[in-house]
Order: C-alpha cells, then structure tokens, then sequence
C-alpha cells in the first residue's frame, strides 16, 4: 500500500485524506511482491519516502525533489533492489548496531541487562497536520526483542521547503538503559558524487569554508567544546550533487543541527555508493542514561534541498527561520551604539552619560552597555573577575543602572545591557560561595578560558540562578530595552558536581540553558537579545529561537567581514546578522557603513572623536538605513558575487513584490587595476518591470558615476546585468532598485 501527504497551501485536511486514499488504492497491487507500504511527505517541491519492507525494515527510498506524479514513487521500489543489499541496512532510515548492521549507526544502546544490539521494526505511523503549512510523519520503531522503541519524526514546512527531522526514544526495560549514540537524524542519498562544503574557525577567524568531494568512508565535522560548540568547526553545512555547489543550478542540500552544545555529523560513503548522512548530538563523553518510561527527544535537524542551487536553498532557509525559528523573526530590530571597543572596562558614570548624548547625536535606537559594569568585592575592571557577581559596581555607577536607564530615556534613546549568566570567575562571590555550582574535576588543576569557568546548568539551582539574574536586571530596571548574552569559555574538566551520571553532562547542560531561556521567554517574549559568544561560537538554530540576532566575529574588518557575512548567508537571514562599524580595519568610514548594513546595523565606536564629515555621513547612512531597512530584513536575497570567487562581492535584496531592492557591492581585491571589468547579473527582479538604479551612502558631498535618471528592465538588468563601476577609489558602491513601471 502507498501512502501520501501533499500538504497544499490551504487545503483542507480532509480533501488531502481522500486523495491519499485514491492513491493508496491504486498502488496496492504493484507494490505488495517487494514492499508492504510506502510513506510519502510532501512539500511544495521536495519529498521524502520511507518504505516498509516485507521483513518489517523501514528504508528511507528517496530524497528530493518531488515528482510529477505521486504514482511514480513506486517505481522506487524497483530501482533500487534489496539484492544489492546483503543484510538490508544500506538504506535504513535509522540505522541500529549490534545486529546485522555494520555501517556507522544513527543508534546505539546497552539493555538494562547489558546486551548491545538493537533491530528496529515498523510498528505503525500516523500522518499529522500541524497546520495548513507544516506536515509531520511520525513512524513508530520497536525492537523485535527488547522493550525498547523510537518515534521518528519528519515535519516538512510546505511553503518553504523545510523538513526538521527528530527522533523520541524510549523502553520499558527493568532498568536504566544506556544510549551510547543517538542521531536526530539518518538520511540516505543516491547521486554519482557528492561535495561537502564546511567550516572551520576560531576567535576572530569564524566561518572559514572548505568544500572537498566526499570518498568511501566517513567524513566527520563535530564539536567537543562543549558551550561554544561552534567555535572550531560550525555545525551547519552545505551538500551538492554531482559537482562543488553553484549558486543557481544543481541539486543541494542545506542542513544544521539545531543544538547549542556539541554536535556530530557523520557522511558516510558506503560500498554501493549511498551517502549517508547521521546527524546529532555528539556521543563524545555522552552515553546518556535512560530510566525506565523516560523520554529522549533529539534535537532537530533541519534541511532544505533544492534543485535550483544554493540561492534557492538559502531562501528556503530565511523564510523558514524568520517564519518559525528565529526570535521575532518578522519584526524589526534596535540601530545601536555599544561601548566595547570605546571603553572597555573603563568606563564611569560621567563618561557613559557623554556616550548616551553620543547615541542620540549619531541616530541610533539604543545604547548598549558592555561589560565592566558589576562586581564589588572583585570589580570587574579586566576579564580575571567577577562574572557571577551581578551587582553594579559602586564605584563606577554608584546611582545604578535604574538611572542610566532613566537617563538613556531622557535622551530619548533606550539602553540594552550585557551580561555572561553561564560563567564564573574563579575570583568572584558567586564562586566562593558556591564551589559545587561550577564545573570542574576535583583534585585536578583548574583550566581556564579567558580566565573563566562554566557554571553546571545541569543543575536545577545553578537555573534558577541564571534566571533570577536576567529576572532581576528585568524587575529593578523596567524601562531595559535589549540584552547581549555572552558566552565566552568552553568546558575544561568536563564534571557535575549534581549528577549522578556523568554521561548526561553535556546534554543536560544544554538542556538547562534551554530550560532558562524558555522561563526568559515565558516572562519577557519580545526583549531583542543578542547571541555572543565572544564572537560567533555558538550561532545556530537551536540557540536562535530564544535570540532576535547573533554576534558573528569579534572581528569587525569590514574587509573580513564581507567574507564572514558572505558565508553567514548561506544559512542564517540577514536580519539575525549583527553588524556594527567599529576602529577594526584602516578603511573610510563609508565602506564600513557599506558593510555593515547588510544585517543589522549597529556601532562600536567613539563617536564624539569622528570627524565632523564623518559623522554627518553616518547620520545620514542611518536615516537610509530606516528606509531600507524593511528590504534589507524581510526581502528575499539573491548573491550575485562570490568575494572567494571574483575580485568583489555583490549581494542584492529585493521585496516581495518585486518593485524594491538594495545591492551590495564590494571590492575585496586591492591590487591595482581591480574592480568590476563586467556588468554583474541581478537576479530575482521582474522582467517585464522598468527599474530606476541610484547610488546611496554616496559621502558628503561626493557625486556618483551612476546616472540616477536612468531606468533598465529587469530583463536586461538580469541578462545584461549593470556595472557599479567598483574600483580602488569606488570600493564599495550600494544601489538602490526603485520600480518606475
Ligand atoms: C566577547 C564579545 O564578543 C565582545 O563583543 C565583548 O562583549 C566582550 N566579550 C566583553 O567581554
């Protein structure tokens, strides 16, 4: 028997059961000789089918772009034979071990009565519609011996291409049993090749690409950090079919796991040419124990594929994550002055009140106080003290921040504030008095990172703390408008001092950093916060449904962050991407502004010391950010320029309905005679449209090479293309798209 979804914009459920059950009917026949039942889920363009064998074996068949006809899914059945297949685990759809399976394993366990093999079965599914978009498969998996069974589950986003797939594990054995590995998900590919392009990175060197052919074997990209699991390697990749991932053509899937803690992505190239991809937790460290009737529900791993390149799979992504991820994914966010890189921990009330006049005077939102601000007995006047004594220090702002705040209002700008909850600093109150709140081996020396160590949030108490301290900021300074949440250590000395199993470390750290941040959000849903972990060590799905934007690199070359923001794009919408001008790099402050508009923009830098031209062009750049701000955030982006590929990047922004737009180009090549020889192709404009082309953030005074009176069809502006005339005195040139007709 086959069944289908198809869950069509609008429709209804019912009119969706009745199809299905036509198309059930006429496969019946054809399929019972090889396969009991098909399990089809269905987006607007992609597919997955999980097939039941005779012998109880669920397979996943297929993954990709959807047919035609859903009928043609049973001709799967035949081409790809279970005779290639000596024990039938090439395909599984969520591989077991310690039976007939020799490949790498989605799940591992020990029985409470230390037996290690596992051989799930098809048990039963139901298709469930969460709403008219979003779809789920769930498919229930039981061992044939042990008591011991596995839901998976595949929701699929129908509009935008999204599958989030998970797995919820359970037993009702005597006793404990022991999960050694535990994938989110086990996803099975067919094509000639396939090319896996990754990260790499480190503090102020994050999202470092490589893109390599996969070979038979495993090919593993994880994280044993810990907290800043991104740190070393990033937990979000890109897959192409047959050939390095192109823009606008070729099969690809995008995917990440949406987890804020170590991770484990495993492609494995087997003998019959299958890829299969194993994502999930990583099980370094981490055999979890699992009671009797308690549940494991894996974090998700999302994907989109996409037949029409990476372009279209990065659409799919933004519109997923601003739809349903990304915190406020729909709204709009704060301009702001930060005071880091002005002051560091120098910083007293008389100077934070010239900052906050500062604020006002450059046109920004909000004015964030960095770290410095706290600790009494040890004042935080370096990174060596007082994380976890969050108290102001009486000497810096002896009124608190209560006035600050109030004075930020006075100016008529709102004040955001700083804090790194999760940490201690070993010369601190907080670490007095509570030694067992911190992670650490005892009778090992203590390891530090950026002279810090990592509260135990697998302790309920620990929570409790973190939480009260955001409540507190929360409840004394009502009128608190934004929060920068840091994150800057790993974890050294991986050890809880309250469980009892040490194997659930890691994951129930996660699982209590979650926990705080639901009872933030539960309290204060809107608050803007950003993601920071000393930079971009912790950017990822799980972690930005709590968050309205990421910090991406302590690095703020504008030159480096071109590069960094480029590859950013590919997974996270531009609207998440906090992008502040700052004294990092020699360029004018045009091209700083340049850059940092595409995302959100903010600054970092001393704005009484500008120039007076300056100054007045930020004013200004801030005043057309207003403006485009809604295309830059909520449009669809379209990359025009690889700054890997060619001499410059361009990346353009365009509205739904195609009549508004802003391109973005930069020159990252400063040799001489560099700049752009060609016109460069827009994309996603309508053809049939006239379009005005205008040069802004132009500074003071500065004329444009560009006729602003001139007007392009989309069609030649997408075939013909137009040049921004980059050069060594044009290095940044940004446009803006107005249709005339
Ligand atoms: C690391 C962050 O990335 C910086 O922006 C700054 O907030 C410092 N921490 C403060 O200690």
């Amino acid at each position: 028997m086959q069944r289908t979804i198809v869950f069509m914009k609008h429709c209804c459920f019912v009119l969706i059961a009745m199809c299905c059950y036509l198309i059930a009917g006429a496969q019946q026949k054809e399929l019972t000789n090889q396969v009991k039942e098909q399990l089809i889920l269905e987006g607007s363009e992609q597919a997955i089918v999980l097939q039941v064998e005779i012998n109880g074996d669920l397979n996943m068949v297929y993954l990709g772009p959807k047919l035609l006809h859903s009928s043609d899914y049973r001709r799967l059945a035949s081409q790809y034979k279970q005779a290639d297949d000596y024990t039938g685990m090439y395909r599984a759809a969520y591989t077991g071990s310690g039976s007939r399976n020799l490949l790498e394993p989605a799940i591992s366990v020990r029985h409470a009565d230390g037996n290690q093999s596992l051989d799930l079965k098809y048990l039963n599914h139901e298709f469930i519609t969460v709403n008219h978009n979003i779809g789920e498969l769930r498919v229930l998996l039981k061992d044939a011996l042990y008591p011991f069974e596995v839901d998976l589950h595949y929701r699929i986003y129908q509009k935008e291409n999204v599958i989030e797939q998970w797995a919820t594990i359970r037993h009702h054995e005597k006793g404990a049993v022991e999960l050694v590995k535990y994938s989110s998900a086990n996803l099975n590919l067919k094509a000639d090749n396939f090319w896996l392009k990754h990260y790499h990175g480190d503090w102020i060197k994050e999202m470092q690409p490589e893109e390599e052919k996969l070979t038979h074997g495993i090919k593993t990209i994880d994280s044993k950090l810990g907290t800043r699991a991104n740190l070393f390697q990033h937990s979000s990749f890109l897959l192409s079919f047959n050939g390095p991932a192109k823009e606008d053509e070729g099969s690809v899937l995008i995917g990440g796991l949406a987890w804020s803690g170590n991770f484990k992505i495993d492609f494995e190239k087997d003998p019959q040419d299958n890829l299969r991809i194993l994502a999930g937790i990583n099980n370094y460290a981490s055999t979890y124990i699992l009671q009797k009737n308690e549940e494991f529900i894996t974090p998700k791993f999302v994907y989109t594929i996409s037949d029409q390149g990476i372009g279209n799979a990065s659409r799919n992504l933004h519109n997923w994550a601003r739809r349903y991820q990304l915190l406020d994914g729909g709204g709009s966010r704060l301009t702001l002055l930060n005071n880091w890189e002005a002051t560091y921990f120098d910083f007293n009330e008389d100077k934070l009140s010239s900052l906050l006049k500062d604020t006002k005077k450059l046109g920004v939102d909000l004015f964030l106080l960095d770290d410095g601000w706290f600790g009494n007995k040890y004042p935080r006047n370096s990174d060596t003290a007082a994380l976890g004594d969050w108290e102001e220090n009486r000497e810096k702002l002896p009124n608190g921040l209560v006035s600050l705040v109030k004075e930020a209002a006075s100016n008529g700008v709102k004040f955001g504030i700083w804090v790194e909850p999760e940490m201690v600093s070993p010369k601190s109150e907080l670490y007095e008095k509570h030694p067992d709140w911190v992670v650490k081996q005892e009778g090992r020396p203590e390891y530090y990172f950026r002279n810090q160590l990592v509260l135990d949030l697998s302790n309920p108490k620990v929570q409790d703390f973190v939480f009260k301290t955001l409540d507190d900021l929360f409840v004394k300074n009502p009128g608190l408008a934004y929060v920068k949440w840091d994150c800057n250590a790993v974890i050294y000395n991986a050890y809880s001092p309250y469980l009892k199993s040490q194997g659930n470390f890691y994951v129930d750290y996660v699982k209590g950093l979650y926990a705080v941040l639901e009872r933030i959000r539960a309290k204060y849903p809107r608050i803007p916060m950003m993601l920071c972990s000393g930079g971009g060590g912790r950017v990822d799905y799980g972690a930005l449904r709590y968050f309205t934007e990421y910090w991406p690199s302590d690095n703020t070359d504008p030159l480096e962050r071109i590069f960094m923001q480029y590859e950013y794009s590919f997974f996270y919408p531009t609207l998440a991407s906090a992008n502040h001008v700052t004294d990092w790099g020699d360029q004018p402050i045009k091209f700083k502004v340049d850059v940092a508009m595409m995302g959100k923009l903010g600054f970092d830098i001393v704005v009484s010391k500008l120039p007076k031209e300056d100054l007045a062009f930020c004013q200004q750049a801030l005043k057309t950010y207003d403006e485009l701000k809604p295309i830059i955030w909520q449009g669809d982006q379209f990359r025009l320029a690889n700054p890997r590929e060619k001499d410059y990047a361009s990346i353009l922004y365009v509205n739904e309905n195609r009549d508004s737009g802003v391109i973005f180009n930069y020159l990252v090549n400063y040799r001489q005679n560099t700049g752009t020889p060609v016109p460069i192709k827009f994309k996603g404009l309508d053809p049939v449209k006239s379009y005005r082309l205008e040069e802004i953030n132009l500074y003071n005074g500065e004329s444009s090479l560009i006729n602003p009176g001139e007007t392009y069809t989309g069609d030649f502006l997408m075939k013909v293309g137009f040049n921004p005339y980059l050069s060594s005195k044009r290095k940044s040139v940004v446009l803006k798209l107005t249709a005339v007709s």
